[in-house]
């Protein structure tokens, strides 16, 4: 007899874990340095609009399959009738485990970071590019993460999940307030104020519009069937389309505020915002020493602590992918499937944890055509992966809402625990971004992105 599938305990949990995995290194380290390398403002209004106009619609969809086959990404489609698309899920899967390779890596050095903070090590900031060459440490931090995230998920869904996600989001937004409040008093403060916020448009151009967009879904955990898979654990009693609104609100809003926190500490220390994956690792612990011992070593060590919570929130619902997959079709025992995806995913990310100046060759792994500078491992992952198949996932489920599931079906199940939802205005914006928005636009950047890009063709 098949048991019952579990399911998240309330509204509040779901909406809890669904921003749990939602918020994460992809709002507090990724996002401020994408702004930086992206002309600072350009890149946060192309940002939103992206994470409001198109990627809501797409993710309350993304629910809403879940829900209605009961199954992970990869097996919902079969019993929505269309066993052909199970192809969709299979690229999430991928995108899954080729992120989480790197996402791991990147909150090993969180974990770091956490324990220099609380040996006073202020620092590490200017030592960055040194630290992140000590293979034998980033690896131990880098695995004993991958070992927490195992654990957690190894336990099964409502126990782990919810329980982390329901007490760390909170504390993270108080400690992220707190370090806004004390940024804005800085001499500086202004110049990176106006760096984020005063639009320069002359900024925009098909590389900040492609990796803004790769921003969105990636920090809305969106296009690989993250969500599919939560959906999956969603009474019908509970309303996917204010759940998505309060999650796309939590995600966006804690990215804005990770912006607003960091830039008026990048321009009072005089870092270069364009200065990448390490601007976080940068400019923090200088801004935790101007607090005095104390003080410093408090509210450093809490925020690396608790963005290492964040962190796991995310890896949690990485790692759920790979395994819910293997659960469901391969009815594999759920810890085999965790600590066999855990392996694998250790070993997908070397290539990116020695692509930091240790290995020459996964430093300067590759140089796309029409570019000049080579980019390393992590980078080029991302760019596969989080830039380029994820907003194209969003394509495929967008297509597939509409056309083949089809907009009355799902709208059917958007109204389970939403009556009215058919009659009122969401409805109407939903349908229409769905069928005329999303795959138009995300079609034509796949295609030109894919050409320019990776390939130097100059289309625009
Ligand atoms: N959304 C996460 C972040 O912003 O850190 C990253 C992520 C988690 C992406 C889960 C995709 C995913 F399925």
């Amino acid at each position: 007899m098949a048991t019952p599938r579990s399911t998240f305990s309330n509204k509040f949990g779901f909406v809890a874990a669904a921003a749990g995995s939602a918020v994460g290194l992809g709002n507090i380290w990724k996002f401020p340095f994408e702004v930086g390398k992206g002309g600072g403002s350009a890149f946060l209004i192309i940002y939103l609009i992206f994470t409001f106009v198109l990627c809501y619609p797409i993710l309350v969809t993304e629910i809403a399959i879940g829900r209605r086959s009961q199954k992970s990404a990869a097996m919902a489609f079969k019993p929505l009738g269309h066993p052909k698309w199970t192809f969709v899920g299979i690229i999430g899967v991928i995108c899954g485990v080729l992120i989480l390779s790197f996402y791991n890596i990147v909150a090993g050095w969180v974990l770091g970071y956490f324990v220099e903070m609380l040996l006073g090590n202020f620092e590490i900031g200017e030592h960055f590019d040194t630290y992140v060459t000590d293979i034998a440490e980033i690896s131990g931090y880098t695995l004993a993460f991958l070992l927490a995230t195992a654990y957690i998920v190894s336990q099964g869904i409502t126990k782990g999940i919810e329980k982390a996600s329901k007490i760390l989001m909170p504390s993270l937004l108080v400690i992220m307030l707190i370090l806004t409040a004390y940024a804005m008093m800085l001499d500086g403060a202004g110049a990176g104020v106006a760096f984020y916020l005063i639009p320069d448009f002359s900024k925009i151009d098909l590389n900040v519009i492609y990796r803004a967009l790769g921003q969105s879904f990636f920090s809305l955990s969106l296009g690989l069937g993250a969500l599919i898979t939560y959906g999956s654990y969603l009474s019908r009693k509970e309303d996917i389309v204010s759940s998505g609104i309060m999650i796309t609100f939590a995600d966006a809003g804690i990215a804005f505020l990770a912006g607003l926190m960091i830039f008026p500490f990048v321009f009072s220390e005089g870092i270069e915002p364009e200065g990448g994956a390490g601007l976080i690792f940068m400019t923090m612990p200088g801004i935790f020493k101007t607090m005095g011992p104390t003080l410093g070593v408090v509210i450093g060590s809490l925020f690396f602590l608790l963005l290492a919570f964040a962190a796991l929130t995310s890896t949690i619902s990485l790692l759920e992918l790979p395994v819910s997959y293997m659960v469901d079709k391969h009815k594999i025992k759920r810890k085999w499937a965790v600590w066999y995806s855990a392996g694998i995913i250790f070993l997908l990310g070397i290539p990116s944890m020695v692509g930091f100046g240790y290995s020459d060759f996964f430093t300067n792994f590759i140089t796309y055509v029409g570019r000049t500078e080579p980019v390393n491992f992590m980078d080029f992952v991302t760019d596969i992966a989080s830039n380029t198949l994820l907003p194209f996932g969003g394509f495929l489920v967008s297509v597939f809402a509409i056309h083949i599931w089809k907009r009355r079906k799902l709208f059917r199940e958007l109204s389970h625990g939403n009556p009215g939802f058919t009659r009122s205005w969401l409805a109407k914006y939903i349908s229409f971004t769905l069928t005329y928005i999303s795959p138009p636009v995300l079609g034509a950047i796949f295609i030109i992105t894919i050409l320019e890009v990776f390939f130097g063709v100059k289309i625009i």
